[in-house]
C-alpha cells in the first residue's frame, strides 16, 4: 500500500510540487494526504484540495505549544505515515516532534551542519564557500540538528547573488527530496536513535545525489 505522506509548508511549495510530480510519473509509491500551514495564504495548500488543507495562524492561540498541539491533532487524523517539512518556516517545539519521532524530515537549504537557520545561501557566499547545497534530515527538537540522510552539493560562482545560488540549490532540491522519499518510503531507509541504516547496514555519512537524480554512498 503507498505511503501517506503530509507535507508542512509556509510558502510557495515547489517541493511539494515535485513529490505530487513525482506520485504522478510513479517515481515515488505515495499519496499526499494533507498540507498543513502557518500561513493561511501559503500558495502550497492550493496544490490538494480544501479537503486535505489544514491551515491557522498562530497568532490565534496562546502560545506555541497550543499552535502545535492544535496542528498535531489535525495531522494524526490524516494518519499519516511520513510528514515532510518542505519550506515550514516555524520551529516545531520539543512535544510536536517527539509525538512525531522517526516519522518527520525536513529539507533545509545548506550543507548541515553549516548554516542552520535561516539566509544559508548569503550566509555561504559570505564565507567564500566554493559548494553550497541542500540537506534531507530527521527532525529534532534542536533546529537543524538531526541525523541527515542525504545531501546535494552545487557549486558557488563567481558573482553569485544569495538569490541566484538559492535557484541553484532549489534545482536539486526537488530531486534530493524525492530520490530521499523513495528511500524512506520504501523501508529501505530506517533510523534508530540517530543512527541510520540503508539496505540493513550502518550509513555513517550522508548519501549524495549523482547527476542522474540517484543516492550513492
Ligand atoms: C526551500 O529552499 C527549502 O529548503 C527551504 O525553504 C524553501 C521552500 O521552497 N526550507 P518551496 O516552498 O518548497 O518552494
Amino acid at each position: 500500500m503507498s505511503s501517506r505522506i503530509a507535507v508542512l509548508a509556509s510558502g510557495r511549495g515547489s517541493n511539494l510540487q515535485a513529490i505530487l510530480d513525482a506520485i504522478a510519473a510513479q517515481q515515488l509509491d505515495a499519496q499526499v494526504v494533507a498540507v498543513l500551514s502557518d500561513k493561511p495564504e501559503a500558495s502550497a495548500l492550493l496544490k490538494v484540495g480544501p479537503d486535505q488543507r489544514w491551515a491557522r495562524s498562530p497568532k490565534d492561540f496562546p502560545d506555541r505549544a497550543a499552535f502545535d498541539a492544535a496542528m498535531a491533532d489535525a495531522l494524526d487524523a490524516f494518519a499519516p505515515d511520513w510528514i515532510v517539512c518542505a519550506g515550514y518556516m516555524r520551529i516545531l517545539g520539543a512535544a510536536f516532534v517527539a509525538r512525531f519521532d522517526g516519522r518527520l524530515v525536513n529539507i533545509h537549504p545548506s550543507l548541515l551542519p553549516l548554516y542552520k537557520g535561516l539566509h544559508t545561501h548569503a550566509r555561504a557566499l559570505e564565507a567564500g564557500d566554493a559548494e553550497h547545497g541542500a540537506s534531507v534530515h530527521f527532525v529534532v527538537p534542536e533546529l537543524d540538528a538531526g541525523t541527515v540522510l542525504a545531501q546535494a552539493r552545487v557549486p558557488v560562482q563567481a558573482g553569485d547573488t544569495a538569490e541566484a545560488l538559492a535557484q541553484r540549490v532549489l534545482a536539486v532540491e526537488h530531486p534530493l527530496l524525492i530520490a530521499s522519499l523513495a528511500l524512506l518510503v520504501s523501508g529501505r531507509v530506517t533510523e534508530r536513535a540517530g543512527q541510520l541504516q540503508l539496505d540493513g547496514h550502518p550509513l555513517f555519512s550522508p548519501l549524495r545525489l549523482d547527476c542522474a537524480g540517484q543516492l550513492n554512498r
